[in-house]
Protein backbone atom coordinates (compact mmCIF):
# COMPACT_ATOMS: atom_id res chain seq x y z
CA UNK A 1 0.00 0.00 0.00
CA UNK A 2 1.27 3.47 -0.70
CA UNK A 3 1.16 5.71 2.74
CA UNK A 4 1.69 9.13 2.65
CA UNK A 5 2.81 10.20 6.76
CA UNK A 6 2.26 13.13 7.43
CA UNK A 7 4.24 15.19 10.36
CA UNK A 8 3.42 18.26 11.94
CA UNK A 9 5.38 20.23 14.21
CA UNK A 10 5.40 18.94 17.70
CA UNK A 11 7.51 16.87 19.99
CA UNK A 12 5.79 14.02 19.20
CA UNK A 13 7.31 13.57 15.70
CA UNK A 14 10.45 11.53 17.20
CA UNK A 15 7.64 8.73 18.34
CA UNK A 16 6.42 9.19 14.74
CA UNK A 17 9.74 7.37 13.40
CA UNK A 18 7.99 4.43 15.45
CA UNK A 19 4.88 4.63 13.59
CA UNK A 20 7.10 4.61 10.43
CA UNK A 21 9.09 1.67 11.20
CA UNK A 22 5.57 -0.28 11.62
CA UNK A 23 4.43 0.52 8.50
CA UNK A 24 8.05 -0.05 6.39
CA UNK A 25 7.99 -3.05 7.96
CA UNK A 26 4.77 -4.21 7.37
CA UNK A 27 5.74 -3.97 3.36
CA UNK A 28 4.41 -0.42 2.85
CA UNK A 29 5.98 2.19 1.13
CA UNK A 30 5.63 5.45 2.51
CA UNK A 31 6.36 8.80 1.45
CA UNK A 32 7.10 11.23 4.81
CA UNK A 33 5.80 14.56 4.77
CA UNK A 34 6.72 16.64 7.28
CA UNK A 35 5.91 20.31 7.73
CA UNK A 36 8.86 22.56 7.52
CA UNK A 37 8.25 23.29 11.54
CA UNK A 38 8.16 19.69 12.17
CA UNK A 39 11.95 19.23 10.77
CA UNK A 40 12.69 21.42 13.87
CA UNK A 41 12.09 18.43 15.99
CA UNK A 42 13.16 15.57 13.40
CA UNK A 43 15.51 16.31 10.38
CA UNK A 44 14.95 15.35 6.95
CA UNK A 45 17.65 12.90 7.04
CA UNK A 46 16.37 10.78 9.60
CA UNK A 47 13.01 10.14 7.56
CA UNK A 48 14.62 9.47 4.38
CA UNK A 49 16.81 7.11 6.11
CA UNK A 50 14.22 5.07 7.59
CA UNK A 51 11.48 5.67 4.80
CA UNK A 52 13.95 5.00 2.21
CA UNK A 53 12.73 7.37 -0.30
CA UNK A 54 13.23 11.07 -0.54
CA UNK A 55 11.37 13.37 1.61
CA UNK A 56 10.19 16.83 0.84
CA UNK A 57 7.88 19.70 2.14
CA UNK A 58 7.55 22.30 -0.05
CA UNK A 59 5.47 22.46 -2.86
CA UNK A 60 7.81 23.69 -5.24
CA UNK A 61 10.41 20.81 -4.68
CA UNK A 62 10.21 18.50 -7.36
CA UNK A 63 8.28 20.29 -9.48
CA UNK A 64 8.50 18.45 -12.53
CA UNK A 65 7.11 15.06 -11.28
CA UNK A 66 3.87 17.12 -9.86
CA UNK A 67 4.52 16.02 -6.64
CA UNK A 68 2.05 18.51 -4.70
CA UNK A 69 -1.15 16.37 -6.30
CA UNK A 70 0.72 13.16 -7.27
CA UNK A 71 1.46 11.96 -3.90
CA UNK A 72 -1.90 12.97 -2.27
CA UNK A 73 -3.72 11.07 -5.64
CA UNK A 74 -1.91 8.11 -5.37
CA UNK A 75 -1.35 7.81 -1.66
CA UNK A 76 -4.42 4.55 -0.08
CA UNK A 77 -3.91 5.87 3.27
CA UNK A 78 -2.60 9.46 4.61
CA UNK A 79 -2.03 9.48 7.75
CA UNK A 80 -1.00 12.80 10.13
CA UNK A 81 1.25 12.35 13.30
CA UNK A 82 1.49 13.97 15.46
CA UNK A 83 -1.03 16.29 14.02
CA UNK A 84 -0.66 19.65 16.44
CA UNK A 85 -3.94 21.64 17.34
CA UNK A 86 -2.25 24.66 14.34
CA UNK A 87 -2.70 21.81 11.73
CA UNK A 88 -5.95 20.69 12.36
CA UNK A 89 -7.10 23.92 12.12
CA UNK A 90 -5.68 24.58 8.73
CA UNK A 91 -6.65 21.04 7.36
CA UNK A 92 -10.26 21.77 8.75
CA UNK A 93 -9.91 25.35 6.72
CA UNK A 94 -8.32 23.27 3.40
CA UNK A 95 -5.16 25.17 3.85
CA UNK A 96 -2.25 24.68 1.82
CA UNK A 97 0.50 26.59 2.69
CA UNK A 98 3.36 23.75 2.58
CA UNK A 99 3.15 20.57 0.70
CA UNK A 100 1.40 18.63 3.27
CA UNK A 101 -1.86 20.78 2.98
CA UNK A 102 -1.64 20.04 -0.57
CA UNK A 103 -1.79 16.14 -0.17
CA UNK A 104 -5.03 16.71 2.07
CA UNK A 105 -6.49 19.15 -0.66
CA UNK A 106 -5.55 16.27 -3.23
CA UNK A 107 -6.12 12.80 -1.10
CA UNK A 108 -9.51 10.53 -1.87
CA UNK A 109 -8.20 7.71 0.41
CA UNK A 110 -8.81 7.57 3.94
CA UNK A 111 -7.42 9.76 6.13
CA UNK A 112 -6.44 9.36 9.55
CA UNK A 113 -4.94 12.34 11.91
CA UNK A 114 -3.34 11.40 15.12
CA UNK A 115 -3.25 14.66 17.67
CA UNK A 116 -0.81 15.96 20.09
CA UNK A 117 -1.07 18.67 21.99
CA UNK A 118 -1.42 20.38 25.69
CA UNK A 119 -5.23 19.84 27.32
CA UNK A 120 -6.13 23.58 26.78
CA UNK A 121 -4.97 23.69 23.31
CA UNK A 122 -7.14 20.45 22.55
CA UNK A 123 -9.99 21.49 24.68
CA UNK A 124 -10.05 25.28 23.12
CA UNK A 125 -13.17 25.36 21.28
CA UNK A 126 -11.62 26.58 18.40
CA UNK A 127 -10.02 22.86 18.50
CA UNK A 128 -12.75 21.04 18.96
CA UNK A 129 -14.83 23.29 16.26
CA UNK A 130 -12.03 22.02 13.75
CA UNK A 131 -12.08 18.89 14.93
CA UNK A 132 -16.29 17.89 14.39
CA UNK A 133 -15.42 19.79 11.16
CA UNK A 134 -13.07 17.09 10.16
CA UNK A 135 -14.74 14.23 11.28
CA UNK A 136 -17.95 15.44 9.60
CA UNK A 137 -16.32 15.15 6.68
CA UNK A 138 -14.93 11.77 7.79
CA UNK A 139 -11.84 12.22 8.43
CA UNK A 140 -10.84 10.02 11.55
CA UNK A 141 -9.29 12.19 14.19
CA UNK A 142 -8.48 9.68 16.99
CA UNK A 143 -8.56 11.17 20.63
CA UNK A 144 -5.19 11.75 22.31
CA UNK A 145 -4.35 9.57 25.55
CA UNK A 146 -4.45 11.32 28.63
CA UNK A 147 -1.36 11.27 30.79
CA UNK A 148 1.97 13.09 31.19
CA UNK A 149 2.49 16.11 28.75
CA UNK A 150 5.85 17.42 27.19
CA UNK A 151 5.84 20.17 30.43
CA UNK A 152 4.95 19.09 33.97
CA UNK A 153 1.35 19.14 32.74
CA UNK A 154 -0.62 15.90 32.53
CA UNK A 155 -4.28 15.44 31.05
CA UNK A 156 -5.74 14.49 27.65
CA UNK A 157 -3.57 15.66 24.61
CA UNK A 158 -0.81 12.85 24.74
CA UNK A 159 0.35 11.28 21.22
CA UNK A 160 -1.56 7.94 21.04
CA UNK A 161 1.33 4.73 20.82
CA UNK A 162 2.66 4.12 17.24
CA UNK A 163 1.01 0.71 17.74
CA UNK A 164 -2.27 2.21 18.37
CA UNK A 165 -2.53 4.19 15.82
CA UNK A 166 -1.42 1.92 13.13
CA UNK A 167 -4.13 -0.99 14.64
CA UNK A 168 -6.29 1.83 13.58
CA UNK A 169 -5.02 3.22 10.46
CA UNK A 170 -5.11 -0.54 9.03
CA UNK A 171 -8.44 -1.01 10.47
CA UNK A 172 -10.09 2.18 8.83
CA UNK A 173 -8.57 1.01 5.90
CA UNK A 174 -10.18 -2.05 6.00
CA UNK A 175 -13.04 -0.78 6.12
CA UNK A 176 -13.13 1.51 3.44
CA UNK A 177 -14.38 1.18 0.37
CA UNK A 178 -12.22 0.86 -2.54
CA UNK A 179 -12.21 4.27 -4.10
CA UNK A 180 -13.54 4.00 -7.84
CA UNK A 181 -10.94 5.49 -9.91
CA UNK A 182 -11.19 5.73 -13.41
CA UNK A 183 -9.23 2.97 -15.17
CA UNK A 184 -5.41 4.10 -15.16
CA UNK A 185 -4.54 1.99 -18.18
CA UNK A 186 -7.95 1.93 -20.17
CA UNK A 187 -7.22 1.42 -23.76
CA UNK A 188 -3.74 0.41 -23.50
CA UNK A 189 -2.35 -2.77 -24.51
CA UNK A 190 0.76 -4.41 -22.36
CA UNK A 191 3.00 -7.04 -23.51
CA UNK A 192 3.98 -9.26 -20.52
CA UNK A 193 6.83 -11.86 -20.35
CA UNK A 194 7.22 -14.30 -17.12
CA UNK A 195 8.78 -17.58 -15.84
CA UNK A 196 11.98 -19.24 -17.40
CA UNK A 197 13.22 -20.34 -20.42
CA UNK A 198 14.24 -24.26 -20.90
CA UNK A 199 17.22 -24.94 -23.40
CA UNK A 200 17.10 -28.22 -25.03
CA UNK A 201 20.00 -30.45 -24.70
CA UNK A 202 18.49 -33.59 -26.54
CA UNK A 203 14.56 -34.55 -26.31
CA UNK A 204 14.33 -35.43 -22.83
CA UNK A 205 16.90 -32.69 -21.05
CA UNK A 206 16.69 -29.52 -20.87
CA UNK A 207 19.01 -26.43 -19.34
CA UNK A 208 16.62 -24.44 -17.00
CA UNK A 209 16.56 -22.13 -14.20
CA UNK A 210 14.60 -21.39 -11.16
CA UNK A 211 11.79 -18.45 -11.89
CA UNK A 212 8.85 -19.16 -10.98
CA UNK A 213 6.51 -16.43 -12.63
CA UNK A 214 5.20 -15.39 -9.98
CA UNK A 215 6.31 -11.64 -10.08
CA UNK A 216 5.29 -11.12 -14.14
CA UNK A 217 1.89 -12.91 -13.44
CA UNK A 218 1.63 -10.49 -10.56
CA UNK A 219 2.33 -7.74 -12.61
CA UNK A 220 0.15 -8.89 -15.70
CA UNK A 221 -2.83 -9.37 -12.78
CA UNK A 222 -2.23 -4.96 -11.58
CA UNK A 223 -1.90 -3.93 -15.45
CA UNK A 224 -5.36 -6.18 -15.69
CA UNK A 225 -6.80 -4.88 -12.89
CA UNK A 226 -5.81 -1.13 -14.11
CA UNK A 227 -7.97 -1.90 -17.24
CA UNK A 228 -4.86 -2.90 -20.08
CA UNK A 229 -5.27 -5.23 -22.06
CA UNK A 230 -2.79 -7.81 -21.64
CA UNK A 231 -0.76 -10.35 -23.69
CA UNK A 232 0.78 -12.69 -21.28
CA UNK A 233 3.88 -14.79 -22.75
CA UNK A 234 4.73 -17.24 -20.53
CA UNK A 235 8.19 -19.59 -19.96
CA UNK A 236 8.33 -22.33 -17.63
CA UNK A 237 6.03 -21.42 -14.49
CA UNK A 238 4.99 -22.52 -10.67
CA UNK A 239 1.90 -20.49 -10.95
CA UNK A 240 -0.65 -20.42 -13.54
CA UNK A 241 -0.95 -17.51 -15.71
CA UNK A 242 -3.27 -14.28 -14.79
CA UNK A 243 -6.76 -14.99 -15.87
CA UNK A 244 -8.07 -12.15 -18.37
CA UNK A 245 -4.76 -11.99 -20.38
CA UNK A 246 -4.29 -13.20 -23.72
CA UNK A 247 -2.10 -15.79 -22.96
CA UNK A 248 0.97 -17.31 -25.56
CA UNK A 249 3.17 -20.01 -24.27
CA UNK A 250 6.82 -20.88 -24.57
CA UNK A 251 9.69 -22.43 -23.76
CA UNK A 252 13.21 -21.61 -25.66
CA UNK A 253 14.61 -18.68 -25.40
CA UNK A 254 13.76 -18.40 -29.57
CA UNK A 255 10.50 -18.88 -29.15
CA UNK A 256 10.28 -16.34 -26.50
CA UNK A 257 12.07 -14.24 -28.49
CA UNK A 258 9.84 -14.61 -31.58
CA UNK A 259 6.73 -14.33 -29.74
CA UNK A 260 7.61 -10.91 -28.34
CA UNK A 261 9.05 -9.80 -32.01
CA UNK A 262 5.57 -10.49 -32.93
CA UNK A 263 3.30 -9.18 -30.19
CA UNK A 264 5.24 -6.35 -28.59
CA UNK A 265 5.11 -3.99 -31.96
CA UNK A 266 1.27 -3.25 -31.79
CA UNK A 267 1.18 -2.71 -27.60
CA UNK A 268 2.25 0.46 -25.88
CA UNK A 269 4.18 -1.52 -23.01
CA UNK A 270 6.61 -4.06 -22.75
CA UNK A 271 7.60 -5.83 -19.55
CA UNK A 272 10.34 -8.58 -19.42
CA UNK A 273 9.96 -10.36 -16.33
CA UNK A 274 10.95 -13.52 -17.73
CA UNK A 275 14.24 -15.06 -16.56
CA UNK A 276 15.79 -15.50 -20.30
CA UNK A 277 18.79 -17.94 -20.55
CA UNK A 278 21.96 -15.95 -21.14
CA UNK A 279 23.36 -19.47 -22.76
CA UNK A 280 22.17 -22.34 -24.81
CA UNK A 281 23.57 -25.55 -25.74
CA UNK A 282 25.53 -25.24 -28.90
CA UNK A 283 24.36 -28.20 -30.62
CA UNK A 284 20.38 -30.03 -30.41
CA UNK A 285 20.97 -33.88 -29.98
CA UNK A 286 18.20 -35.61 -31.76
CA UNK A 287 18.61 -38.58 -29.89
CA UNK A 288 18.75 -38.95 -26.48
CA UNK A 289 22.73 -38.31 -25.69
CA UNK A 290 23.61 -41.78 -23.84
CA UNK A 291 26.52 -42.80 -21.85
CA UNK A 292 29.77 -43.97 -23.60
CA UNK A 293 31.11 -47.04 -23.47
CA UNK A 294 34.91 -45.61 -22.30
CA UNK A 295 33.31 -44.01 -19.78
CA UNK A 296 34.00 -40.62 -21.10
CA UNK A 297 31.77 -37.34 -19.81
CA UNK A 298 29.90 -35.36 -22.65
CA UNK A 299 31.09 -31.39 -23.08
CA UNK A 300 28.08 -28.92 -23.55
CA UNK A 301 29.50 -26.11 -25.34
CA UNK A 302 27.21 -23.14 -24.66
CA UNK A 303 26.11 -20.49 -27.37
CA UNK A 304 24.57 -16.69 -26.39
CA UNK A 305 20.93 -16.45 -26.77
CA UNK A 306 19.74 -13.03 -28.28
CA UNK A 307 19.20 -10.51 -25.67
CA UNK A 308 15.30 -9.77 -26.26
CA UNK A 309 15.20 -6.79 -24.42
CA UNK A 310 18.10 -5.27 -26.18
CA UNK A 311 16.96 -5.99 -29.64
CA UNK A 312 13.36 -4.72 -28.99
CA UNK A 313 14.95 -1.49 -27.89
CA UNK A 314 17.50 -1.54 -30.73
CA UNK A 315 14.87 -2.30 -33.08
CA UNK A 316 12.90 0.85 -31.76
CA UNK A 317 16.09 2.90 -32.36
CA UNK A 318 16.12 1.79 -35.73
CA UNK A 319 12.42 3.29 -36.35
CA UNK A 320 10.77 0.01 -36.24
CA UNK A 321 7.67 -0.18 -34.53
CA UNK A 322 7.89 -1.05 -30.55
CA UNK A 323 6.59 0.01 -27.10
CA UNK A 324 7.45 3.49 -26.23
CA UNK A 325 8.03 2.24 -22.81
CA UNK A 326 9.77 -1.02 -21.91
CA UNK A 327 10.45 -2.31 -18.74
CA UNK A 328 13.48 -4.75 -17.90
CA UNK A 329 14.35 -7.05 -14.84
CA UNK A 330 17.66 -7.40 -13.33
CA UNK A 331 18.99 -9.59 -10.78
CA UNK A 332 21.89 -8.15 -8.62
CA UNK A 333 24.08 -9.33 -5.70
CA UNK A 334 26.36 -6.44 -5.59
CA UNK A 335 30.17 -7.06 -5.10
CA UNK A 336 33.33 -5.55 -3.75
CA UNK A 337 33.39 -3.01 -6.79
CA UNK A 338 30.06 -2.09 -6.94
CA UNK A 339 26.46 -1.72 -5.27
CA UNK A 340 23.42 -3.43 -6.20
CA UNK A 341 22.37 -0.09 -7.34
CA UNK A 342 25.23 0.69 -9.65
CA UNK A 343 25.04 -2.70 -11.12
CA UNK A 344 21.23 -1.77 -12.11
CA UNK A 345 21.73 1.76 -13.04
CA UNK A 346 25.04 0.09 -15.79
CA UNK A 347 22.51 -2.58 -16.67
CA UNK A 348 19.92 -0.28 -17.38
CA UNK A 349 22.16 1.81 -19.77
CA UNK A 350 23.33 -0.74 -21.37
CA UNK A 351 20.08 -2.24 -21.89
CA UNK A 352 18.31 1.56 -22.83
CA UNK A 353 14.93 0.79 -21.78
CA UNK A 354 13.04 3.13 -20.13
CA UNK A 355 12.78 0.94 -16.75
CA UNK A 356 14.81 -1.10 -14.95
CA UNK A 357 13.38 -2.84 -12.06
CA UNK A 358 16.33 -4.55 -9.70
CA UNK A 359 16.50 -6.58 -6.94
CA UNK A 360 18.62 -7.74 -4.59
CA UNK A 361 19.51 -11.68 -5.19
CA UNK A 362 21.32 -13.59 -2.54
CA UNK A 363 21.29 -16.74 -0.12
CA UNK A 364 18.73 -15.95 1.99
CA UNK A 365 16.62 -14.75 -0.91
CA UNK A 366 15.67 -17.40 -3.18
CA UNK A 367 13.83 -17.05 -6.30
CA UNK A 368 9.53 -18.57 -5.76
CA UNK A 369 9.26 -16.62 -2.62
CA UNK A 370 5.79 -14.83 -2.04
CA UNK A 371 7.70 -11.59 -1.12
CA UNK A 372 10.31 -9.38 -2.56
CA UNK A 373 12.18 -5.91 -2.28
CA UNK A 374 12.99 -4.36 -5.61
CA UNK A 375 14.25 -0.97 -6.51
CA UNK A 376 13.17 0.63 -9.92
CA UNK A 377 15.47 2.72 -11.52
CA UNK A 378 14.47 5.16 -14.53
CA UNK A 379 16.32 6.31 -17.91
CA UNK A 380 15.12 9.74 -17.49
CA UNK A 381 16.60 10.29 -14.53
CA UNK A 382 13.83 11.05 -12.11
CA UNK A 383 14.68 9.08 -8.29
CA UNK A 384 14.94 5.54 -8.23
CA UNK A 385 11.61 4.15 -5.95
CA UNK A 386 11.65 1.25 -4.46
CA UNK A 387 8.79 -1.17 -3.32
CA UNK A 388 8.15 -4.49 -0.91
CA UNK A 389 6.47 -6.80 -0.52
CA UNK A 390 3.81 -9.26 -1.70
CA UNK A 391 4.83 -9.95 -5.20
CA UNK A 392 1.18 -8.69 -5.65
CA UNK A 393 1.76 -5.18 -3.92
CA UNK A 394 5.03 -5.04 -5.99
CA UNK A 395 3.17 -5.97 -9.23
CA UNK A 396 0.77 -2.90 -8.68
CA UNK A 397 4.09 -0.26 -7.59
CA UNK A 398 5.70 -1.67 -10.86
CA UNK A 399 2.26 -1.40 -12.90
CA UNK A 400 2.02 2.44 -11.21
CA UNK A 401 5.38 3.34 -12.74
CA UNK A 402 4.91 2.28 -15.77
CA UNK A 403 1.49 3.86 -15.82
CA UNK A 404 3.45 6.87 -15.18
CA UNK A 405 5.93 6.51 -17.79
CA UNK A 406 3.14 5.93 -19.93
CA UNK A 407 1.38 9.17 -19.05
CA UNK A 408 4.61 11.38 -19.51
CA UNK A 409 4.94 9.27 -23.11
CA UNK A 410 1.60 10.93 -23.59
CA UNK A 411 2.40 14.38 -23.35
CA UNK A 412 5.71 14.06 -25.33
CA UNK A 413 3.94 12.77 -28.01
CA UNK A 414 1.14 15.72 -28.06
CA UNK A 415 4.14 18.10 -27.71
CA UNK A 416 5.81 17.04 -30.53
CA UNK A 417 2.85 17.29 -32.88
N1 LIG B 1 16.74 -10.61 -21.13
C1 LIG B 1 16.39 -10.77 -22.46
N2 LIG B 1 17.06 -11.65 -23.26
C2 LIG B 1 18.09 -12.37 -22.79
C3 LIG B 1 18.48 -12.20 -21.45
C4 LIG B 1 17.78 -11.33 -20.64
O1 LIG B 1 15.44 -10.12 -22.90
N3 LIG B 1 18.72 -13.22 -23.58
C5 LIG B 1 16.01 -9.65 -20.30
C6 LIG B 1 15.32 -10.26 -19.10
O2 LIG B 1 13.97 -10.57 -19.36
C7 LIG B 1 15.42 -9.13 -18.08
C8 LIG B 1 16.74 -8.50 -18.41
O3 LIG B 1 16.96 -8.76 -19.78
O4 LIG B 1 14.39 -8.16 -18.27
C9 LIG B 1 17.85 -9.10 -17.58
O5 LIG B 1 19.04 -8.76 -18.15
P1 LIG B 1 20.35 -9.66 -18.06
O6 LIG B 1 21.47 -8.85 -18.62
O7 LIG B 1 20.13 -11.02 -18.59
O8 LIG B 1 20.40 -9.76 -16.54
P2 LIG B 1 21.21 -10.77 -15.78
O9 LIG B 1 20.90 -12.18 -16.16
O10 LIG B 1 20.98 -10.35 -14.35
O11 LIG B 1 22.60 -10.39 -16.43
P3 LIG B 1 24.09 -10.24 -15.97
O12 LIG B 1 24.54 -11.64 -15.89
O13 LIG B 1 24.65 -9.47 -17.12
O14 LIG B 1 24.04 -9.47 -14.70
Amino acid sequence: MRIVLGVTGGIAAYKSALLLRLMTEAGHQVDVVPTPAALNFVGQATWEALSGRPVRTDTFEAVETVNHVRLGREAELVVVAPATADSLARAAAGLAPDLLGNVLLTATCPVLMAPAMHTEMWTHPATVANVDLLRSRGVTVLDPDSGRLTGQDTGPGRFPEPDRIWAQAQALVASSPRPSRPAALAGRAVVVTAGGTREALDPVRYLGNRSSGKQGVAVAEAALAAGARVLFIGGAMSVEPPAGAEVVRVESTQELHDAVMAHAPGADALVMAAAVADFRPAEYADAKIKKSQDGSNPVIRLERTPDILAEAVQARAAGQPMPGTIIGFGAETGDATASVLEFGSAKLARKGCEMLVVNQVGRDKVFGQDTTEVTMLFADGREPVAAAGDKSEVGVAIVTELTGLLGSAGRLDRMDQ
